[in-house]
């Protein structure tokens, strides 16, 4: 029997490995429960007894366990004195009106942690997106602190020991991928590839080699073109947004292919869906959850700092403090819109961020099928079916997908080359489904050189390619 290889991409949304015996490469099945088993959403679920959920079931337990619950919190003093400057947070909003904030007045508070006392668990979702962030080292769960390291090992586990029954052999090399750029700090990226380095180490990988993502899924198309060709990639997934620009010359065997390989130009920025479905929340869900109200005697705007935590939903319990619940109870009373102040509340209390953010990630997906659809969320006090429109989405998200153009422009320019003398656009990446991502590509290339690769496999299928002609 030949020799197996693998290659490992570890997504910011679905997870997926492939093996290569030298010639063809196959994706391996991760998940029985996900829809394509082939990819594993990158969930993590850790109970209060300290069980570990990875995959589809992760996210069913937390919606089975966690949600519609009433989260308690408990405030813990840190017996440490602080002093902050009340008005030192700028309502970003257009209504804000600086000369209603003193941003000099101090006040002295202790520093005081808020911990949540009943919950059954808590879920993590993108935390490829958390390598980057040098002050995201570790996290206590339950009293039990975890590495970012170690919350990803969880991840990268359930993939290794499935490679490994898939070998029936142990696995200690690999190559994974890594996006072009994690962030658009150079520290900040060599951070995030060092912390996924550990992380697969920390799961027995002892060789780990990266290869840029969309150069995975460049070999995985190209070793079966016998032409020379100059190909782009286009991968736009959960987290980022990556291009490469490679050239292939004509010639038989993978090997060969390989061999003759150039990297021409790489690019990328770290946004991707994750930024579209915040997009949709903040224009669309916000006004729903009275992000526009006005409360008080003099009608001040809402304070925005809320809004932003719900964004980053892993984030929301931290709001639902006594203090908070209290004041947007008071400020519901006095304000021009109270059933939005009431939804904000419920979302709060009931802990309903992971099925808002869900419920819109599913709204934009079936916008890839459909020209409108509606993000129902109707629970308790929340009455929410707000009609979307495929021609709205374009426009909601139409900077963000500036941002995304803006690197194939910057690997067509750093390749000295024309969009023309590209023989052909391979997408791949969830995102690169959007129609509106679709429109953009086909009015740069036409739609004759757009060519889809296997939405969530390719990155892997090529990775493994590239591990059994390295290793
Ligand atoms: N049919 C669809 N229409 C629009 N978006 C989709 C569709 N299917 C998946 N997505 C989006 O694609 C993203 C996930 O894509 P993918 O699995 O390629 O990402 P990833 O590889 O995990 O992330 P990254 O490569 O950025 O680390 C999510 O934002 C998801 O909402
Ligand atoms: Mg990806």
């Amino acid at each position: 029997m030949k020799p197996l290889y693998c290659g490992v991409d570890f997504g910011t949304t679905n997870t997926s490995v492939a093996l290569c015996d030298g010639d063809k490469a196959w994706a391996i099945p991760l998940d029985a429960h996900n829809d394509a088993p082939t990819s594993l959403p990158s969930l993590l679920y850790i109970s209060s007894e300290g069980d570990k959920i990875v995959g589809r079931r992760a996210a069913d337990a937390f919606i089975a366990r966690n949600v519609d619950r009433e989260v308690k919190l408990r405030q813990v003093d840190l017996g440490v004195a602080v002093e902050a400057y009340v008005g030192a947070e700028p309502d970003k909003s257009d209504a804000y009106n600086p000369a209603l904030v003193d941003s000099n007045v101090r006040q002295a508070m202790r520093a005081r942690a808020t911990l949540e006392v009943n919950s059954p668990g808590r879920l993590f979702q993108s935390l490829k997106t958390l390598l980057r962030q040098p002050a995201f080292k570790s996290t206590e769960v339950f009293g039990v602190k975890y590495q970012i390291e170690e919350l990803i090992a969880y991840i990268l586990d359930v993939a290794k020991t499935r490679l490994e029954q898939e070998m029936g052999a142990p696995i200690e090399r690999a190559v994974f991928g890594r996006p072009v750029r994690f962030s658009e700090d150079g520290d900040e990226n060599a951070l995030a590839e060092e912390r996924l380095r550990t992380a697969a180490q920390l799961v027995g990988f002892k060789e780990v080699l990266f290869f840029y993502e969309p150069v995975g899924a460049c070999v995985e198309y190209a070793v079966d073109v016998a032409d020379k060709q100059r190909l782009m990639v286009v991968d736009i997934g959960g987290g980022t947004c990556d291009v490469c620009i490679m050239e292939f010359q004509s010639g038989g065997t993978v090997a060969k292919r390989l061999a003759s390989s150039a990297i021409r130009s790489v690019a990328g920025t770290p946004v991707a869906g994750d930024a579209l479905d915040r997009e949709i929340i903040r224009t669309k869900m916000f006004p729903l959850l009275g992000s526009r109200a006005r409360y008080g005697p003099s009608q001040l705007p809402m304070p925005q700092h809320i809004y932003n935590q719900i964004l980053d939903w892993q984030n929301i319990y931290k709001l639902n403090t006594e203090e908070t619940i209290n004041w947007l109870l008071a400020a519901e009373a006095s304000s021009n819109y109270p059933e939005g102040l009431r939804a904000l509340r419920c979302l709060i209390r009931r802990n309903y961020g992971y099925l808002l953010a869900r419920e819109v990630e599913s709204a934009k997906k079936r916008l890839s099928e459909t020209d409108a659809t509606r993000i129902n969320i109707v629970r308790e006090d929340i009455a929410i079916e707000e009609l979307l429109e495929r021609e709205e989405f374009g426009h909601i998200v139409e900077t963000t997908l500036e941002r995304m153009l803006a690197s194939i422009v910057e690997a067509e320019t750093r390749a000295e080359v024309q969009p023309e003398q590209i023989d052909f656009v391979l997408t791949t990446g969830g995102t690169c489904l959007v129609p509106a991502v679709q429109a953009m590509l086909k009015e740069r290339f036409g739609v004759d050189r757009l060519r889809s690769r296997d939405t969530f496999t390719s990155v892997a299928s090529g990775l493994a390619v590239v591990a059994s002609h390295t290793f």
